[in-house]
């Protein structure tokens, strides 16, 4: 078992929390600030503990100088302290004078964000490679660290696994929710278990699948990566999606689980990918050569409430249908109020199944929607996570 913040005294130590906001923002506005709504918890009980609390993230990619115009953290800053009813200290760099000498002047009870950390990325990407020297150098600001930044936790930064390499560490709470509800339903479910599966490409599934075909009673197969399934069974479709190097891959797993892996039985087809497209919904053995499918039909999200209304367990990952564009987001929103109406534990993987069911109004009738996605999914392909394999154990 990892220690947790609760594993500390904190009064009047300096307390290094590395948490995610990475999020979205679109022409300087947070559009979802869930991410920094699910870290509050983490950081209000360090300061109701008396910690000197630093807080770093990181926010997008920044592979050049122009990235760094929209990448600040200062927006995340100003919207934390609003969420926190506090005054935050935001420091506009990752490192030197200024930021050593704001930490040095914490009281207990101060909270201060450090700047991007992937500003340094532009020096030879010492942030994404876990560069020894940054790790260190950021660990001798604190005291502890805890991270809670589940999200990026399927990475090795210097900011997580660096700084936990060199301090007293722990999980937060965030993380700590995240580990009981999905390891919790891969090692020990309650079942049946139902895990539904979509997104457009075989290949980011492959690992999934294989670790969750020995564990789930069943998977249910939606999103663009169906259709190299139907292919792998002969079936027509059109100008689908076609991941052809996994064709294979698929005619295996249908041989060898024929009834755990379910796949469509209708589709909805259209010619264009637009929003006005015109659209058809056609059993799976009538596609045309010119169409491409683009969602489930109402008879698979029939078939598919079958397993689902057995079940007590049910995992999401991947839209089953094309949900940006309104069309095709009709199989993945049945399928929510499916799920939401059976007695199943619903947990929803991050990323973009997480802003499906954001987006689809569905955010407070499921049981947990992961602030991760790819740290969700190398959870559920069994994989461990560094940024938490790294935290001392209790
Ligand atoms: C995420 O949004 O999945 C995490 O914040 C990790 O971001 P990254 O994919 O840029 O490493």
């Amino acid at each position: 078992m990892k220690k947790t913040i609760r594993d500390y005294e904190l009064n009047g130590k300096k307390v290094i929390i590395r948490v995610d906001f990475n999020v979205p923002i679109k022409d300087g506005i947070i559009t979802d600030n869930n991410r920094i709504v699910s870290s509050l918890h983490t950081i209000n009980y360090a300061i109701e503990n008396g910690a000197k609390v630093i807080l770093l993230s990181h926010l997008g990619r920044i592979k050049e100088e122009n990235d760094k115009k929209d990448k600040s953290l200062k927006k995340v800053s100003d919207r934390l302290s609003e969420l926190l009813n506090k005054k935050v200290i935001f420091i506009d760099e990752t490192r030197g004078k200024k930021l050593e000498n704001e930490v040095n002047n914490l009281k207990n009870g101060d909270v201060l964000l450090i700047e991007n950390t992937r500003f340094e990325d532009l020096d030879g990407k010492k942030e994404s490679k876990n560069d020894e020297e940054l790790g260190k150098y950021w660990a001798s600001l604190g005291d502890i660290y805890i991270n809670d930044a589940f999200g990026t936790s399927h990475r090795s930064h210097a900011s997580n696994v660096g700084i936990a390499s060199n301090l007293p560490s722990g999980i937060g709470f965030l993380i700590e929710k995240e580990l009981n509800v999905l390891e919790k339903a891969i090692k020990d479910p309650k079942r049946p278990l139902s895990v539904i599966l979509g997104g457009s490409k075989v290949s980011d599934k492959i690992g999934v699948i294989e670790n969750l075909v020995n564990i789930a009673d069943y998977i249910l197969i939606g999103g663009g990566m169906a259709y190299t399934f139907l292919k792998a069974k002969g079936l027509p479709i059109g100008k689908s999606l076609l991941d052809e190097e996994n064709i294979d891959f698929c005619k295996k797993m249908l041989e060898m689980y024929p009834n755990k892996i379910i796949l469509p039985i209708d589709t909805v087809n259209a010619k264009e990918i637009k929003d006005d497209a015109e659209y058809t919904e056609r059993f799976v053995n009538d596609t045309k050569e010119d169409e491409i499918g683009l969602d489930i039909g109402h008879g698979t999200v029939k078939l598919f409430s079958q397993y689902l209304n057995e079940s007590n367990t049910i995992i999401w990952n991947g839209p089953v249908g094309m949900f940006e564009i309104d069309a095709f987001s009709n199989g993945t929103k049945e399928l929510c109020e499916v799920i939401t109406n059976t007695k199943a534990e619903t947990i929803i993987g991050g990323g973009d199944t997480g802003a499906a069911i954001i987006k689809l109004g569905f955010k407070d009738k499921v049981s947990h929607i992961s602030t991760g996605g790819g740290a969700s999914l190398e959870l559920l392909e069994g994989k461990t996570l560094p940024g938490i394999e790294i935290i001392n154990e209790k």
